[in-house]
C-alpha cells in the first residue's frame, strides 16, 4: 500500500506564499501577542511507592476527558492521571524503576521514555502495544547522567493524533552529586512545555495532523497546556526546562529585550559548561535547559521569534516572566557543569540516512518486520543524515549523540552537548557522533526517524537492533511474529 505524496518538492514554496508561512495546515494564523492573563500551570509531581523488591513504582493512566485549553471552552482531550499532558516523573541515576501504564483511552496505544537509555523491550516503542483496558509495567534501571527526559505514545500511525490530543510528560533525571543549580521544582526549577494547537473557535482542536507538509502547525501556543501564560518567579535565577512537545512547529526562543541567559543543558544532559547565548531554537522533541537571570519587580516576554525554516514562520508570544518585587538570592552558576566527551573512534563506522519526501529514509518506508540496521553493543559510530527537502529532524532511541557538524559546519556551542534528536534544515547534511548503550536483543529494535510527527506516522522511520558485538551478521533482518509483537 503506499501513500500519496502530499505536495512535491516544487510545489512547497508556492504552497507557502499561498497560505502564509505561518500555518500550513489550512487554519487562522498564530496569535502573535498575548496578554499574559493566565499562571502558568505547573505538572504535578508524579507520586511513587516502592514495591517489595525494592522498585520503585510510578503509575500512569492514560484517560480521555475535557480540558479548558481556551477559557470557558472545554475541548475533548488525552492525559496521563488527568485530562491533559501527565505528571513529572523524578527518578535518579542507580534507581530501578517499574511504569505501571493502564490504557484507559479505549484505544491502542504505547509509551515511550524519549530519551532513556533502557532495553528495547522496555523502550514503548511501536512493538509495544497496550491495548484498551490493559496494564503494561515496564522496568528498568536508570544508568545515564542527569537529563530532562519525556514521555508520550508512540503507536505507528497514530503517534501525531494521541501527542496532539495532549499525551505527554517530562521524565526528570536526577545525579546525585552533579553541580549546584536552581532545583526547586515549580518555583526556581521550571518545566516550559511547548505545544500549538489549531483551536476552533468552540475550543474544540481541530487540523488533521497528517495533512498537509508538516501536519499541524497551530494558531495557539500553549505552555504546559495553558494559553496566554505567566509565570511568577521569586529568586533571581531561574531554570527553565523547555521541551518542544509540539507536533512540527520549531521554536526559536529569547526574551523580547533580548537579554543573554545560559544554555545549561541539551536534550541527554548537561554541557560541560554553561554556553552565553540569546536564542536557542529547538524542533519537535528537543530540551534545553536554560538558567536566567531576573531583577526586582520586572516583567519579560519570552517569545518565539520566526527564523528561516519553514516550520518556525511567525514571531509568537511564548510566556511572560513577572518578577516579585523582593527576589532570593541564587547560588552562583557553576563554571564547569560535567565532564562528558561523545568522541568516536578514527576509522569508526559511517552509516548514511537519506530523507526522503515526507515518508521514507534511504527509499523506504517504515516497515515494522524490517530491522534495517544492527549495531554492535557499545559502538561508537557516525551515523550522516542527508536532507535534500524541506525541514526535517532526527531523533535515535536509547543513545545520545554529539553533533558533529552541519554542512561540515559546527554546531553554536550551546548545542554541543549530549543530544537525542537534532534538526535537520533543508536542503542540509547533519553528521553526528552516536554512543550506543550495553543492552542487547536481536528481536527487539529500537527507532530512528523523524519527530515532526506527521512525517514519523507517514513512514520516516527505521528500527535497529543492538547485539553483542561480533554477532552483527548472524541477526535475523525479518522480524517473525513471535510472542509479544504485533506487526
Ligand atoms: Cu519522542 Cu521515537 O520518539
Ligand atoms: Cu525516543
Ligand atoms: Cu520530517
Amino acid at each position: 500500500m503506499r501513500r500519496r505524496t502530499f505536495f512535491t518538492l516544487a510545489a512547497v514554496p508556492a504552497l507557502l506564499t499561498a497560505c502564509g508561512p505561518g500555518d500550513l495546515s489550512g487554519g487562522p494564523e498564530p496569535q502573535a501577542k498575548l496578554s499574559f492573563r493566565n499562571r502558568l500551570r505547573i505538572p504535578p509531581l508524579a507520586p511513587s511507592t516502592v514495591d517489595k523488591d525494592g522498585v520503585r513504582r510510578f503509575e500512569l493512566t492514560m484517560q480521555r476527558g475535557r480540558t479548558e485549553l481556551l477559557p470557558g471552552k472545554p475541548t475533548d482531550t488525552y492525559g496521563f492521571n488527568g485530562s491533559y499532558l501527565g505528571p513529572t516523573v523524578r527518578a535518579r541515576r542507580g534507581e530501578t524503576v517499574r511504569m505501571v501504564v493502564r490504557n484507559e483511552l479505549g484505544e491502542q496505544s504505547t509509551v515511550h521514555w524519549h530519551g532513556m537509555r533502557l532495553p528495547a523491550r522496555m523502550d514503548g516503542g511501536p512493538h509495544l502495544p497496550i491495548a484498551p483496558g490493559a496494564t503494561w509495567s515496564p522496568q528498568w534501571t536508570i544508568t545515564q547522567p542527569a537529563a530532562t527526559s519525556w514521555y508520550h505514545p508512540h503507536p505507528h500511525g497514530a503517534t501525531a493524533m494521541h501527542v496532539y490530543r495532549g499525551l505527554a510528560g517530562l521524565f526528570l533525571l536526577d545525579e546525585p552529586g552533579g553541580p549546584t543549580l536552581p532545583s526547586a521544582y515549580g518555583v526556581d526549577d521550571v518545566p516550559l512545555i511547548l505545544q500549538d494547537k489549531n483551536l476552533a473557535a468552540d475550543g474544540s482542536l481541530a487540523g488533521d495532523p497528517l495533512k498537509g507538509t508538516f501536519g499541524i502547525l497551530g494558531n495557539t501556543v500553549l505552555v504546559n497546556g495553558t494559553y496566554d501564560p505567566y509565570l511568577a518567579v521569586e529568586s533571581r535565577r531561574v531554570r527553565l526546562r523547555i521541551l518542544n512537545g509540539s507536533n512540527a512547529r520549531m521554536y526559536d526562543i529569547r526574551f523580547a529585550d533580548r537579554r543573554r541567559f545560559h544554555v545549561i543543558a541539551n536534550d541527554a544532559g548537561l554541557l560541560n559548561a554553561p554556553v552565553e547565548v540569546d536564542q536557542v531554537s529547538l524542533s519537535p522533541g528537543e530540551r534545553a535547559e536554560i538558567v536566567a537571570e531576573f531583577a526586582p519587580g520586572e516583567q519579560v516576554v519570552l517569545r518565539s521569534i520566526g527564523g528561516s525554516a519553514d516550520i518556525d514562520a511567525g514571531d509568537l508570544d511564548l510566556l511572560k516572566i513577572v518578577a516579585a518585587k523582593q527576589l532570593k538570592a541564587s547560588p552562583p552558576l557553576p563554571d564547569r557543569l560535567a565532564d562528558r566527551h561523545i568522541d568516536v573512534p578514527a576509522g569508526a563506522k559511517v552509516r548514511r540516512f537519506k530523507l526522503n519526501g515526507h515518508d521514507s529514509i534511504n527509499g523506504q518506508e517504515m516497515d515494522m518486520t524490517r530491522i534495517d540496521e544492527v549495531v554492535a553493543a557499545g559502538a561508537r559510530e557516525i551515523w550522516e543524515i542527508v536532507n535534500n527537502v524541506y525541514s526535517h529532524n532526527f531523533h535515535i532511541h536509547e543513545v545520545a549523540f554529539r553533533v558533529l557538524d552541519v554542512d561540515g559546519a559546527p554546531p553554536p556551542a550551546y548545542a554541543t552537548g549530549p543530544k537525542d534528536t537534532v534538526f535537520v534544515p533543508g536542503k542540509s547534511t547533519v553528521r553526528l557522533a552516536v554512543e550506543f548503550g550495553q543492552d542487547t536483543d536481536p528481536n527487539w529494535p529500537y527507532m530512528y526517524h523523524c519527530h515532526i510527527l506527521r512525517h514519523e506516522d507517514s513512514g520516516m522511520m527505521g528500527q535497529f537492533v543492538v547485539v553483542p558485538p561480533g554477532t552483527e551478521s548472524v541477526v535475523p533482518r525479518v522480524l517473525g511474529a513471535h510472542a509479544g509483537h504485533s506487526m
